[in-house]
């Protein structure tokens, strides 16, 4: 029996669909079992200008639109300068940032970080842990060499709790970690359900824009999604930053999925070291600096995610299927993408692909949905099938459609810059970018219009 003022309801742990019964997928994100009972209380009404969980807000009022003062240039730089880049260069001041990422990428470490950078810049910053005691936070702290007088931190679970530390310390900024251990005492659910999690991100967005300070939700993800975290976030906070990486190799990719004060889509490369986390400033070194020279199945593809070029190492393996039908297995790029990309080739250039196993992988863990690498699919994938390897110094980049034609793509400029700038010489790339672009003695420049003119260049 539900309690008096509490409803039964059914919610969604990926995504936050509720319902009113208990269902064996959810209708909105397709997820199987993903259904737990939550208590939902029905909120008492509350006296105006104190939010339920006991912060003391500022009255609002209506402004005149011209009186307002734009406030793009207020960004507040921390200094890492891949995190800053990430989130269109710099802090937007009472803006909520959830930062998603899977247990032990980092995410700790990485706001710690931001958090000594901010408490030294700004004064106050208030760490919140409900995972991890001070003691084990100091240890961290430590190990990256920081010790900054201006950081507080706090072990806490209770929402309310920690707003009432926050009335009373005022920081510049707050770091919450992680949103999925915390609870509002007023809501009946565990800690991590939806419920508590959107309760928490909500009253945060409110303290966010009242105090006008920056709060950090770190949330996590699993591979699953069972947890309810990340997805069940994104439309209630301002900015979504995934971070991502494998965890057996050192370098950290994180991605804004989401930015109301920037461009989707932007990247920061770290490496993790035994110092803490490390910005790449030359994300195109790192993709290509363990590249097999001379053997096939290896392309090299000038992408570009958000502002930044980067040259990654496209690898495929082409081999006979022991089972008559072949399989598409990819990392670092879609499998859609792959599969259609193999049609087209038998459709068009008259391979026979359907009975071999096809394997493509981005090297380095980074993955990419930019049209622009699909000549670099193709040019991998033949590479392999045919034994030939690509010339080392030549680069590719190109959308490729359904009929085999190489179609223009944007940025072609930028692309050539970084190709010349690690010293690549040939560029095999669409035909129609080629008008309007500016001279470069260092490069070859070749445009192809079609799949099969590209791979007659290269082969
Ligand atoms: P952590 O930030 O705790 O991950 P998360 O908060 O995402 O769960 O860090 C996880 C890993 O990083 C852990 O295995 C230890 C490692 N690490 C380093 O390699 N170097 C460092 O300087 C620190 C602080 C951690
Ligand atoms: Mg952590």
């Amino acid at each position: 029996m539900a309690a008096k003022g509490s409803r039964t309801i059914y919610a969604c742990q990926n995504c936050g669909y509720q319902s009113r019964k208990w269902l064996g997928k959810c209708p909105d994100c397709g997820a199987w079992n993903s259904f737990t009972e939550e208590r939902e209380r029905v909120a008492p009404k509350e006296s105006a200008g104190i939010a339920r969980s006991g912060l003391k807000l500022r009255e609002t009022k209506p402004v005149s639109f011209t009186s307002i003062e734009a406030q793009d240039d207020v960004r507040e730089v921390t200094g890492i300068e891949e995190f800053d880049r990430v989130l269109g260069g710099g802090i937007v001041p009472g803006s909520l940032i959830l930062i998603g990422g899977e247990p032990g990428i980092g995410k700790s470490t990485l706001l710690t970080e931001v958090a000594n950078k901010l408490s030294l810049l700004f004064g106050s910053v208030l760490y919140v842990s409900g995972e991890e005691s001070e003691r084990q936070i100091k240890l961290r702290g430590d190990r990256l060499g920081i010790n900054p007088a201006g950081l507080y931190l706090l072990s806490e679970t209770s929402l309310e709790r920690i707003f009432d530390e926050i009335n009373k310390l005022q920081p510049q900024a707050i770091i919450i970690d992680s949103v999925q251990t915390i609870f509002s005492e007023k809501l009946e659910s565990a800690p991590g359900s939806v419920s508590q999690v959107r309760e928490v991100a909500g009253q945060f967005l409110l303290l966010a824009k009242n105090l006008t300070v920056p709060v950090f939700l770190i949330g996590h993800v699993t591979k699953e999604g069972m947890i309810a975290g990340p997805k069940a976030l994104e439309h209630i906070v301002d900015t979504v930053l995934y971070f991502e990486g494998e965890r057996h190799h050192n370098h950290r990719i994180l991605r804004a999925a989401k930015n109301r004060f920037g461009a989707a889509n932007e990247l920061g490369i770290f490496e993790m070291t035994g110092r803490g986390l490390i910005g790449v400033p030359n994300p195109s070194e790192l993709f290509l600096s363990e590249r097999p020279l001379g053997a096939s199945g290896s392309a090299v593809v000038a992408a570009i995610e958000g502002t930044r070029p980067m040259l990654v190492e496209i690898q495929a393996l082409v081999s006979s299927s022991k089972f008559g039908t072949g399989r598409r297995t990819t990392q670092g790029v879609e499998i859609n993408r792959v599969a259609l990309l193999v049609a087209m080739l038998e459709k068009r250039v008259g391979f026979h692909l359907s009975g071999d196993d096809i394997f493509v992988n981005l090297v380095g863990g980074i993955s990419l949905d930019e049209p622009a690498v699909d000549l670099g699919i193709v040019a991998a994938v033949t590479s392999s099938f045919r034994n030939i390897p690509i010339n080392e110094h030549t680069i590719v980049f190109g959308e490729v459609g359904l009929a085999g034609e190489v179609r223009a793509t944007s940025h072609a400029a930028v692309r050539l810059r970084e190709a010349a700038r690690m010293g690549f010489k040939r560029v095999v790339m669409p035909q129609n970018n080629l008008s309007g672009l500016p001279e470069d003695d260092r490069l070859e420049i070749i445009g192809v219009r079609s799949v099969i003119d590209a791979l007659d260049t290269l082969f």
